[in-house]
């Protein structure tokens, strides 16, 4: 798929690695439609990413009726849409039993579910099916491409990150499966699943905790950059024959189990 000219939609596109991912795609020439809680953020992004390519639609990806207004602002302003890459997410951290061995509460786990696993899968279901309705962008047939962002927690969650880890684990999982029920309309489905990556999200945590996730990032021996994000979002969208797979971009980092 050659991005120029096409429309993306990038969730949680006005921080990290969603924000990266809306630079990469403009410098390949796409129009961007920004799905984001953060308003301010929005205006701003909109500002440097340029008026006449970038849209912003305050949009909870939970929210059926939400996501679909933007999806319907996004067509109306620029036409088909042929790639959404999902990026927006949370990253709580909380151990099973506190201290006092009390269980940790069920609405925690149920929210960060929520937002990172059924809000992708809310956000790629209801894309899918405007792409469904779209003619082929090439000979080859191909309609579109979804991007979902999962983590290297979905096969080696760290203590205290349960909720997060199932969250990604369940975005690993629905990747083969989500490409194979589009497949024969053309889209195409794959997974970034980011190691420790330098975005608001991971600079928030406490420099030690910062360290100790980067201990063992083998090389570069450094945080993921937004931007190689980015690039691998370009390269999935470029490169046709990479389909319902999942990609690990991570310096070689395993976590270990402490
Ligand atoms: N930073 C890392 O090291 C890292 C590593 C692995 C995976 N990830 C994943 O990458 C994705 C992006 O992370 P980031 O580091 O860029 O985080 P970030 O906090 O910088 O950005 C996340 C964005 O998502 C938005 N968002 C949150 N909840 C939302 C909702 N319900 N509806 C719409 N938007 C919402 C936020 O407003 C924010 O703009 C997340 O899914 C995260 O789990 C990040």
């Amino acid at each position: 798929m050659l991005l120029t000219n096409l429309t993306a939609i990038v969730t949680g596109g006005c921080s990290g690695l969603g924000h990266a991912t809306a630079i990469a795609l403009r410098e390949a020439g796409a129009k961007v439609s920004l799905f984001d809680l953060n308003e301010e953020q929005g205006a701003k992004r909109v500002e440097e990413l340029g008026k006449d390519k970038t849209l912003f639609t305050k949009v909870d990806v939970r929210d059926e009726a939400q996501v679909q207004a933007a999806i319907d602002a996004t067509t109306d302003t620029f036409g088909a849409i042929s790639l959404v890459v999902n990026c927006a997410g949370i990253a709580p951290a909380k151990r099973l039993l506190d201290r006092e061995a009390n269980p940790a509460p069920l609405g925690d786990f149920q929210t960060t579910i929520d937002i990172n696993l059924v809000g992708s899968f809310n956000v790629a279901r209801l894309v899918a099916a405007t792409m469904a309705k779209q003619s082929p962008i090439n000979d080859e047939g191909e309609r579109g491409l979804i991007i979902n962002t999962a983590s290297v927690a979905g096969y080696e969650g760290q203590i205290g990150q349960t909720a997060y880890a199932a969250s990604k684990g369940g975005i690993i999982g629905l990747t083969l499966p989500m490409a194979r029920d589009l497949a024969p309309l053309g889209i195409r489905v794959n997974t970034i699943a980011p190691g420790v990556m330098g975005t608001p999200m991971l600079l928030a945590m406490p420099e030690k905790v910062q360290e100790a996730l980067s201990a063992n990032v083998q090389f570069p021996k450094r945080l993921g950059l937004p931007e190689e994000f980015g690039k691998l979002v370009v390269h999935m969208a470029n490169n046709t024959y990479l389909n319902g797979e999942t990609i690990r971009l991570d310096g070689g980092l395993r976590m270990p189990p402490k």
